[in-house]
């Protein structure tokens, strides 16, 4: 680690203690506390966790229609499959069959009708996992089947939706569109994405007494968890413990979707006794989880001469799937990035959350922001192509700038200038007018092969947009040994949260790293937390554990002022130590002294986020505490015979601030780059027309590979500082980056242009090789049929 994270400009006035040099833990590159265990494969996750004697296994019984009313369910020989102990549907249920975040719209088992083909009916447990999984096949199920909706276009005629619409907006965009110089529209699709977390759903629930229940479940939302088995079960929430270690990766489709599989792993517990497992199968993980929405985008833009926009209206049609879930937060993110990074005078952002025939849509990184600006990335594309102008330009002219900086729904954009100054930084590092004009000559001579660039920005806003969820709890013991036990409500699925906020601890407490024992998320340690999510776990759970933190150093603090007749101010913790004037003790030593003292050395902190404040219904107010910026520019090589291609290189700036941990902040760059690209070139989910995912395996849906990184790879982190008080003015990073993936889109893009460079690109998200060369070829004026 070297220059790139020397800090060179600060923003903002720094507390002398955030000025950087006098850290020893926090904005260092620290390894992830179980890097060592996760290559040598023995991280434990919830498969590899002992099992108690008798533990059950579950699997889940499907509906094999999209849409209709169950006229019989018959489970008689399912029942006496070998194996089998229990078959538990509807009707087993002692509390509510409902495991929906919020709406009430998610049964645990269908009843009375079914809503999406593999939506789950019934569940078989079994003595061993393969009984269990032999068993669900013998189940005869009649359903008076009825014609589903799958597609927008199915749904749209319809108007079934799973929420209502909603939409924002500054001034008359549709005046200001048709009084423009210039008018482009058109429909742009943006496909959804299968998370493929490594560790696939998974839960394991053991009963105790008096009807307790602890549930270990691979989930982003243990609180959540804790609460439906609770409601499902009809036992008080204090009944119940939900326990979190890691995950194998969440990405977002474990901040709701994990709870219907540890409630039927407590049910079941429930209803036998006994401890019941349950973990889904690959391919049934795919079909019985929901993932990141598909949107049609229906867009007009008006422009002038320089191609600044004066005017933009989307409608953002998405397809929820059967239920609402998350979908009420994902479009809206959805629609406050609808302007990406582009100053609109006057805009119309408008969506609908059509409810379809297939599995609920939830949670994916970026939640629905990914989707959102990809539509406004290729308006500007279309702008430029319209002009015949270079679309880095195009960008430039439309950035948000002192007195250019209101979104559409009316918050300030207060850090102009990082963006601008970050785009301009990139663009000379990576050398972009350059390589644009190599590429020029490449292409001129090259009539197959064609390359083509892209330089793009991300701005992404940080908080819920739900203003309650900006919270978060810590609980921070320090035991007589001067050892220290760290919980927080934040979850760990590997993107380094637990590592950060061991950080902040240690750093707080002037203690070395080994003190800091990292503890399981624990609803029974921990109450009331939200989901980690929205890219803010550090920024609150961090935070929430510097306080309890401070909280004890304070009274040890106060405590050896009194025992050495010193003031307090004159105790100083560091190096291990804790420094009296010109004596030390070491810390062990001082945690002993307050314990035979009576000094409490437990601690639980709160944070709350400032200065937010959303108004929905008047679509008023800040629903961000601030934006994390970045830009990244990607250079790719298109077979326009074939639509093969390569990203050839790909250049990142971007901006966490002061980074908390350098190592972890680039690591997730670099990962939310590739599943970004993935996402935008090679992952195509496939529902046929009755409602079958086509896609289920990694036979038909590919992520990309390490061999898909492009080979000249160069990230560096902007050096930067938070203008507001977050942890050491750091910035979150956990979903950001996959929108810097966007640049590989529009390189492709551009690739392909170059094909007939007088005509716009007729090509959608995912641009698959086939979606490529559909593209060349309509370019060339040649249709696949
Ligand atoms: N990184 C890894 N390795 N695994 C994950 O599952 N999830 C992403 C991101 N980075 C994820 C990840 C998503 S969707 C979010 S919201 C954030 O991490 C959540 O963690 P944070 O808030 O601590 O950044
Ligand atoms: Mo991340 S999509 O907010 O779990």
């Amino acid at each position: 680690m070297n220059e790139t994270f020397k800090l060179e400009r600060t923003s903002a006035p720094l507390a002398a203690e955030e000025s950087g040099e006098s850290m020893r833990h926090v904005h260092r590159p620290v390894p992830h506390d179980s890097g060592a265990k996760h290559v040598q494969g023995i991280a434990q996750y919830i498969d590899d966790i002992r099992e108690p004697d008798g533990t059950l296994h579950i699997a889940i019984g499907q509906s094999p229609k999209a849409r209709g009313r169950i006229v019989s369910l018959d489970l008689a020989i399912v029942r006496s499959q070998p194996g089998v102990v229990a078959v538990l549907t509807a009707s087993d249920i002692p509390g509510k069959n409902d495991v929906s975040p919020s709406f009430g719209d998610d049964p645990l088992f269908a009843h009375a009708e079914v809503s999406f083909l593999g939506q789950a009916l019934f569940a078989v447990v079994a003595t061993t996992r393969d009984a269990a999984r032999r068993a669900v096949r013998h189940a005869v199920v009649e359903i008076a089947e009825e014609a589903p909706s799958i597609t927008v276009e199915d749904a749209l005629p319809r108007d079934e939706t799973v929420l209502p619409d909603y939409a924002f907006g500054r001034g008359d965009a549709e005046a200001a569109i048709t009084q423009a110089t210039y008018r482009l529209a058109g429909k742009f699709r943006v496909g959804g994405q299968e998370h493929f977390y490594l560790e696939g759903q998974v839960a394991l629930a053991v009963p105790g007494e008096d009807g307790d229940i602890h549930v270990y479940s691979s989930t982003q939302h243990p609180t959540e968890v804790q609460h439906v088995v609770a409601r499902v079960l009809d036992l008080p929430d204090a009944y119940v413990v939900c326990e979190t270690r890691r995950m194998g990766g969440g990405f977002g489709g474990k901040e709701s979707q994990a709870t219907q599989w540890a409630v039927t792993a407590a049910l079941a517990a429930r209803v036998t006794g006994r401890a019941c497992k349950l973990r889904l199968d690959r391919d049934d993980d795919f079909v019985l989880t929901g993932k990141r929405h598909d949107f049609r985008c229906d867009w007009q833009v008006g422009f002038d001469d320089e191609g600044r926009i004066e005017g933009y209206a989307v409608d953002l049609l998405a397809r929820c799937g059967y239920s609402a879930d998350l979908s009420g937060g994902v479009v809206d993110r959805a629609m406050f990035h609808a302007d990406n990074a582009y100053w609109m005078p006057a805009a119309r952002i408008a969506s609908k959350r059509l409810k379809t025939n297939t599995v609920s849509n939830t949670a994916f990184r970026g939640f629905g922001g990914p989707q959102g600006m990809l539509a406004i990335e290729h308006v500007m594309d279309q702008i430029a192509w319209a002009m015949g102008r270079d679309p880095l330009d195009v960008r430039y002219a439309n950035f948000y700038a002192p007195g250019r900086n209101f979104t559409p729904f009316g918050m300030e954009v207060e850090e102009t200038d990082t963006l601008v100054d970050l785009v301009r930084r990139l663009e000379e590092t990576s050398a972009y007018r350059a390589r644009r004009e190599e590429i020029a000559v490449f292409n001129a001579s090259s009539p197959i092969l064609k390359r083509g660039i892209a330089l793009t920005p991300v701005k992404f806003g940080i908080s819920f947009t739900l203003t309650h969820l900006n919270q978060a709890g810590a609980l921070v013991h320090v035991y007589q040994d001067g050892s220290v036990h760290l919980n927080h409500g934040g979850t760990e699925m590997g993107q380094g949260l637990h590592i950060k906020v061991a950080q902040v601890v240690a750093e707080e407490f002037g203690i070395t790293m080994e003190r800091v024992r990292i503890t399981a998320t624990s609803t029974a340690k921990v109450p009331n937390t939200s989901p980690t999510a929205a890219s803010s776990g550090s920024d609150l759970n961090g935070m929430a554990a510097r306080i309890a933190a401070g909280a004890i150093k304070r009274r040890m603090a106060a405590y050896a002022a009194s025992l050495y007749g010193v003031a307090e101010d004159e105790i100083e913790f560091r190096d291990d130590r804790v420094f009296v004037g010109n004596e030390s003790l070491s810390f062990t030593e001082l945690a002993k002294k307050c314990v035979l003292g009576r000094v409490p050395l437990s601690e639980a902190g709160h944070y709350q986020t400032p200065k937010i404040t959303w108004n929905r219904e008047t679509a008023t107010g800040r629903p961000f505490f601030y934006f994390a910026y970045g830009a990244a520019c990607s250079e790719v090589i298109v077979d326009t015979l074939t639509g093969e291609n390569r990203l050839l290189r790909a250049d990142i700036l971007h901006d966490v601030g002061r980074s908390l941990n350098p190592a972890i902040d680039i690591g997730q760059i670099e990962g939310g780059f590739v599943q970004g690209m993935g996402w935008l070139t090679t992952e195509e989910l496939v529902f046929a027309s009755d409602g079958r995912l086509l896609t289920h395996a990694p036979s038909t849906y590919k992520i990309p590979v390490a061999s898909d990184v492009p080979a000249d790879f160069r990230v560096a982190l902007y050096p930067n500082s938070n203008r507001e008080e977050t942890v050491y003015r750091s910035k979150a990073v956990g979903e950001p980056p996959l929108m810097l993936a966007n640049s590989v889109f529009c390189a492709l893009c551009d690739a392909v242009h170059s094909v007939d460079p007088a005509k716009p690109v007729p090509l959608d998200a995912p641009a698959t090789p086939e979606a490529i060369l559909r593209a060349c070829e309509a370019l060339r004026g040649r249709s696949m049929g």
